[in-house]
C-alpha cells in the first residue's frame, strides 16, 4: 500500500474498531496527520478520560500509554510500537526510591511523568515539563527529590530557589546531546532569531535560549511571536510548525541530534498492524501497581496540572 492507501485504511479501521488514535508531537508528520489528537505529554494523559472509546492507540513511547492506562483501566489502551520506551523513564531503579524514601521519609519524591509506571508507585506526585515549576512550588515541603532528569531539575531549581531540589543523574539522551557549539553554530547562521528550547537540554546550553518550556509551551511561544525561531527540541516540533505556518521562518537546532529514535518507531505500516492487532503492544497493568502509581498522577492533576 502506498502512504495515502494505509491513511485511508487506517481512517477504516478506527472508525470500525471505535479507537481514538493519539499522538505525541514528536511523532511524524503521517502519524499527526491520522491521529484524533496530538499533543505534549500532559494533554496526552488526560485527554483519554474525555472520550468515549473504548479502545485508545497511543503514538509514542510506553510511558505515555501507561499513564492512559492508569487513568482509564477500563480502556484497551495500545501503545504502536511494542519496543518504543523512552531511556529516561527506566534510568531508575524503584527499589532505589523506596530505599531513599525510607531514609528520608519528609522528603517529598517529584517524579517527571517520563517515568515508569514501577517509579511512579514509589512517588508522592508527578509533573509533566509544562506543570513542573507550578507544581514544586505548591509543595508543603521544603525538600524535594527529583527524578529521573537532572537538566529538568536544575531549570525547575533556578525557577522555583525557595525549594531545595535533590537531583538524580537522568537524562534524556537525546535533549542531553545538545551542546554549547551546536548553538553557537545556528546562532552564527541565524543571528535575528530567537531559541525556544526545551529544559530537558543542559543547563550551560540552556542558559542561551531566549524561551525554555514543554512543547506545548514552545508551540505557544512560535504562535505569539513574528520573530524568526531556532528550534531546540525534538524534531517533531519543527516538523509540526513548518506545516503550521509554512510563512514563517522556522529553523531546527542541532537537526541530526533532536531526534527521539523511540518516538520515530511507530510508522504508519505499525499503526494499521496495532489496529488489526498484529502489532503494538497492549498495556497490561496489575490493579495494584496501577493504584499506586495513580496516587502520584491524582496528585499532580489536584495540584493544577
Ligand atoms: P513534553 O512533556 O513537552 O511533551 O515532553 C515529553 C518528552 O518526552 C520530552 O522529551
Ligand atoms: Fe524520552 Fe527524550 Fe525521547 Fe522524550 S525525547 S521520549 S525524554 S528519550
Amino acid at each position: 500500500m502506498n502512504k495515502t492507501e494505509l491513511k485511508s485504511a487506517i481512517i477504516a479501521a478506527k472508525q470500525s474498531t471505535n479507537t481514538l488514535i493519539l499522538a505525541h508531537t514528536y511523532q511524524d508528520p503521517d502519524i499527526i496527520d491520522i491521529a484524533d489528537i496530538s499533543g505534549d505529554s500532559y494533554a496526552l494523559a488526560v485527554v483519554a478520560t474525555k472520550y468515549p472509546h473504548p479502545n485508545i492507540l497511543l503514538c509514542g513511547v510506553r510511558f505515555m500509554a501507561e499513564t492512559v492506562k492508569i487513568l482509564s483501566p477500563e480502556k484497551k489502551v495500545i501503545l504502536s510500537h511494542k519496543s518504543a520506551t523512552c531511556p529516561m523513564a527506566e534510568q531508575i531503579a524503584p527499589e532505589k526510591v523506596a530505599e531513599f524514601r525510607k531514609a528520608n521519609p519528609d522528603v517529598c519524591v517529584c517524579a517527571y511523568i517520563n517515568t515508569t509506571a514501577a517509579l511512579k508507585a514509589h512517588c508522592d506526585v508527578c509533573v509533566t515539563s509544562s506543570t513542573a515549576v507550578k507544581i514544586v512550588k505548591k509543595l508543603p515541603q521544603k525538600d524535594i527529590l527529583f527524578i529521573p532528569d537532572q537538566n529538568l531539575g536544575a531549570y525547575v531549581q533556578a525557577q522555583v530557589p525557595e525549594k531545595n531540589l535533590i537531583l538524580w543523574s537522568g537524562c534524556c539522551p537525546t535533549h542531553h546531546s545538545v551542546s554549547l557549539r551546536d548553538v553557537e553554530q545556528a546562532k552564527a547562521q541565524h543571528p535575528n532569531a530567537k531559541i525556544a528550547m526545551h529544559p530537558e537540554c543542559r543547563p550551560e546550553v540552556a542558559a542561551h535560549a531566549d524561551m525554555l518550556g514543554s512543547t506545548s509551551a514552545i508551540i505557544e511561544y512560535c504562535e505569539n511571536s513574528t520573530d524568526d525561531i531556532i528550534i531546540a527540541t525534538e524534531r517533531g516540533v519543527y516538523d509540526w510548525l513548518i506545516r503550521k505556518y509554512p510563512q514563517r521562518n522556522f529553523y531546527q537546532l542541532a537537526p541530526n541530534k533532536l531526534i527521539c529514535p523511540n518516538m520515530k518507531y511507530t510508522t504508519l505500516q505499525g499503526v494499521l498492524g496495532a489496529l488489526e492487532g498484529s502489532s503494538g503492544a497492549v498495556i497490561e497493568m496489575d490493579e495494584e501497581l496501577r493504584l499506586a502509581a495513580k496516587r502520584s498522577i491524582d496528585a499532580m492533576l489536584n495540584y493544577g496540572g
